[in-house]
This record gives C-alpha cells, structure tokens and sequence, in this order.
C-alpha cells in the first residue's frame, strides 16, 4: 500500500513534495487519487524536459536543410487508377481499419462536450461523429467487409463518448467493429520553477499526452491485438473536426500500398505562410512535419522565384499507417519525441488559493504521431485540393474561418459542386446536405443518379 512516506520519498528526490501540501485534510478517496496520479508519472522525463527543454531538435537548423517535399497528386488520373485498384482489394480483402483520434480539448470552440458531438449537418444536424460512422459504414457496405473504427477518447471526452454512442448504438455499427480506448496524461509545470501544479487539493493538473499518445493507448487497451487478430494491416487516420475527410478513401490507400510505405500523410497547398496546419518538408532525404508553432518567420515565408511559397505542403492530419509501423513504435517510445508548448494552467499555490493566470505560466507536454514519419519505412506524401478533403471544426463563431457557419458553407459547397458535377442544377444557396449513405464522392452521385438510382428533392436532405 501507498504510504505518505513512500510518495514523499518518491517526489523529494525530484523536489515535488509540494503536491502533498494538502495530504492531512484529504478524504481516503482523495488520497488515493492524488496517489494513483503521481505514481503514474515518469519524473524522471520531467525533470529532463524541464531542464532540457524538448525532445525534438531545434526548427530554426532543421528548417535551414529542409526542402519542400515530393508528393504524389491525387488529381494524377493515370496513376490514380491503379491505386484506386490496390485500394479496393485491400477493402474487399478486410484488411483495412480506420482510426480516428477524439481526445483533444477543443478549447478553441468554446462546446462543452466532446468535439464529435457538434451537430454540423447543414440541414440534418448530424454530429461529426455521425458524418465519420456513415462514412465508415458506407464503406463497409460497398467492398462487403468490416472497417473497425478504432476510435480515441481521453479522460476528458471518455465517459461523456461512450454513453453518446451508446445512446445512437453506434449509429449503426457492429459492437465489435468498434473499439474505444483511452488515451494517457502527462502533468503541467510552472514554466519558472519545474514544479507540478495542483488543479484540486487531491488532483494534479494532467491533459492528454498528444495524439502521439496514440501508439501506447493502442497497446495498452488490446486494440493493436484486435487488429492483429482481425487480419487489419492498414489504418486510415484522421481527426474528429473535419467533416470533409475521404474517410477509407481506396484511392489514398491504394497509392500508400503502391509505394510499399509504412505511413503516407496527406497535404493540401496552403493559403498563407502563417496557414495553422503543420508543414510537410522533406529533411536530409527523410519526409516529417513541422508543426506551425515551430515553423520558424523565415522558411514560413520563403518563397520560390515564382512566388510561390516554398514551404506548401500544409498537413490536414490524415495519414495512412501500416500496423508494423504502430507495433514498432510501440516496442519503442523513443521514436515519439516531447513536443513542450506554454499554456495559461489555472492552479492551486501553496496555500490552496486558486490563481487564474493572465498570461502562460506552465509547460505542457505532448507527443505527436506525425513524429512517426522519420522511421517509417519508404513514407510517402500524397497531394489532395483543399476544398474536397479538408474543412476543420476549430473555432468558435465570429472567427474569421474554421467555425460552424464556416464549416457548414463548405459543406453546402461540396455537395453543390457534386450536384452540379452530376448535372442537376440547384440554387446557389439551396440548403443542400448529402448523407454518406447516398455518396461519398462526386463520381458516386453521378453514377447513382446515372443508373436512376436516386433523384432530386429541393431543400430537403438528400435520402
Ligand atoms: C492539428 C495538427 C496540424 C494539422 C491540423 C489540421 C497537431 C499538433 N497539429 O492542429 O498539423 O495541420 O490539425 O486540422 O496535431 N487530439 C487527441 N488527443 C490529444 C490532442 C489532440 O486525440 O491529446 C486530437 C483532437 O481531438 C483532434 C486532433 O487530435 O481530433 C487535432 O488536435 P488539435 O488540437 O485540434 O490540433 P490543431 O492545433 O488544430
């Protein structure tokens, strides 16, 4: 059993004893939380990165030797084709399963419940958790095999997940085709003195560890054993904010399994040198991403002698993994680097007095799974345009992109450009919402509405 003296052992050796402060007028339960959480933490790491600094190596050098990457154009009809082929088998053959990452915050929009949840449909209100399922199904329906979704909570989104998916029973989808877990914590420290910080007299302050977080939370739960045990060996990844994500798309997979690569990442050209995406470069031969935060001034802005920004490659967060990538990085977390950012942490002082920071106070520490890129093998880069793949639910209304009103405009647009691709003619402005279970492309609408497999109502959602 844990004893105070144990946890103070434990901590002076890294001068954390603070934490304890509160210790005598704790409950049993308090006691055993706040135990449980500092038992969990590495101090070890932490007092190295607070020494140190982060894992990573320095961007301003990095950037110096980088170049802009290769990419593989999806808009490449001729070598698309065979890929579309490659992909198709792999969905035909089961081998495919999507992972779909739902732990961050979403401080930036200001919704108190897991991102998934937002009600995005511009005329359903469908949820993005609903959108991405539809998308899985429809896919599963189409080749006639089982796509898992290995979906990722954290502690903040976990409870609140489950009991709305199980409420909508997974909107459709095979209790076992669909496997939660839980991604891990890392704590917060004041930025000045490497100390912990307190959120409650029996609580650290801890958020999720990073996307990154990913490959331990996959071992730790049975997931990476699930996919081994489902005969899956290619995962389709995305995030939960972008309702526009060619969920499963075969032609994606397929040029992933062409170039034999063990992780492939999607780009679109960005729109300015500051675009908050991350920055796909290829350094010393090796592809990776740089994220925006650390993209030093000078390479955002470098231009070509055309013009044209040198750094174009904007990552929308949808890669392609190999499971042998997953299950290497697993063997050895090495391989994910601590990224280390300063964020405003409300805390307890040493006298239980509650300080709300004006300003960043504290280091936060993330890993992300982009960082796996350098030890894939033959990593690939696949260009896609914008407005088909890409449209993030970050911001609050009133911002200037990336808000609901933001989101559901490019919808709308989507699902007009398809109509009008298919040769029906709708209002500009006609409230226009296409359920995954219709079609998951322009190419699918027009077929359907070729074969007199469905027709057109107005202002209505579409069947
Ligand atoms: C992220 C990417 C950026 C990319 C952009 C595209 C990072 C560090 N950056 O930026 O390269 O261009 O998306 O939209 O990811 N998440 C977790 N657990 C966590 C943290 C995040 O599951 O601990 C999930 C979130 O639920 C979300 C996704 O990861 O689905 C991205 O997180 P977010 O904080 O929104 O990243 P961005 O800064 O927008």
């Amino acid at each position: 059993m844990t004893t105070r003296e144990s946890l103070i052992a434990r901590l002076a050796a890294h001068r954390q004893q603070h934490v304890l402060a509160f210790w005598d007028a704790l409950d049993a339960a308090g006691r055993a939380r706040l135990a449980a959480q500092i038992e969990s933490i590495d101090l070890d790491t932490i007092d190295r990165l607070y020494r140190n600094g982060p894992d990573h190596e320095d961007f301003g050098p990095l950037m110096a030797r980088a170049e802009p990457p290769p990419a593989v154009r999806l808009a490449d009809a001729e070598r698309s084709e065979g890929a579309l082929r490659a992909g198709a088998a792999a969905l035909s053959a089961g081998r495919v399963g999507a992972l779909l990452v739902a732990g961050g915050q979403g401080s930036r929009l200001g919704f108190p419940h897991p991102k998934g949840m937002y009600p995005i449909g511009p005329v359903s209100d469908r949820t993005l958790f609903q959108i991405h399922f539809e998308k899985v199904l429809a896919i599963r329906a189409r080749y006639g095999q089982p796509v898992p979704i290995y979906l990722m909570t954290s502690p903040s989104t976990h409870a609140e997940t489950v009991a709305f998916l199980d409420r909508h029973r997974r909107f459709g989808l095979p209790e076992d085709e669909l496997i939660l877990f839980c991604q891990g914590t890392m704590p917060a420290v004041d930025a000045r003195t490497g100390r912990l910080l307190l959120k409650d007299r029996d609580q650290l302050f801890l958020s999720p560890d990073g996307h990154g977080g990913i490959v331990s939370a996959l071992e730790a739960s049975g997931a990476l054993d699930h996919m081994r045990g489902r005969g899956i060996e290619q995962l389709f990844y995305f995030q939960v904010d972008n309702p526009l994500v060619p969920v499963c798309d075969p032609t994606l997979i397929g040029h992933h399994l062409l170039a034999n690569s063990e992780l492939s990442t999607v780009v679109v050209a960005k729109t300015s040198p500051h675009d908050r995406v991350g920055n796909a470069v290829l350094v010393d031969g090796v592809v990776r991403i740089v994220e925006y935060i650390d993209l030093p001034d000078a390479a955002a802005r470098a231009r070509e002698p055309d013009g044209a920004l040198k750094f174009w490659a904007g990552s929308v967060a949808i890669h392609v993994f190999a499971r042998s990538l997953l299950e290497r990085a697993a063997g050895n977390h090495q391989l994910l680097p601590l990224h280390v950012s300063k964020k405003k942490v409300p805390y307890l002082d040493d006298s239980g007095r509650r300080i709300e920071p004006a300003d960043p106070n504290a280091l936060k520490f993330e890993r992300f799974v982009f960082d796996l890129l350098p030890a894939a093998e033959n990593a690939i880069v696949i260009e896609a345009q914008r407005r088909q793949i890409f449209a993030p639910l970050k911001n609050a209304s009133g911002a200037a992109t990336d808000t609901p009103e933001w989101v559901r405009a490019q919808m709308r647009r989507q699902y007009h450009e398809w109509l009008t691709a298919a040769g029906v003619a709708v209002d500009a402005d006609a409230a226009i919402e296409i359920s995954p279970w219709t079609a998951l492309s322009a190419e699918e609408l027009q077929e359907k509405i070729e074969r007199g497999q469905w027709c057109v109502g107005s202002g209505t959602e579409l069947p």
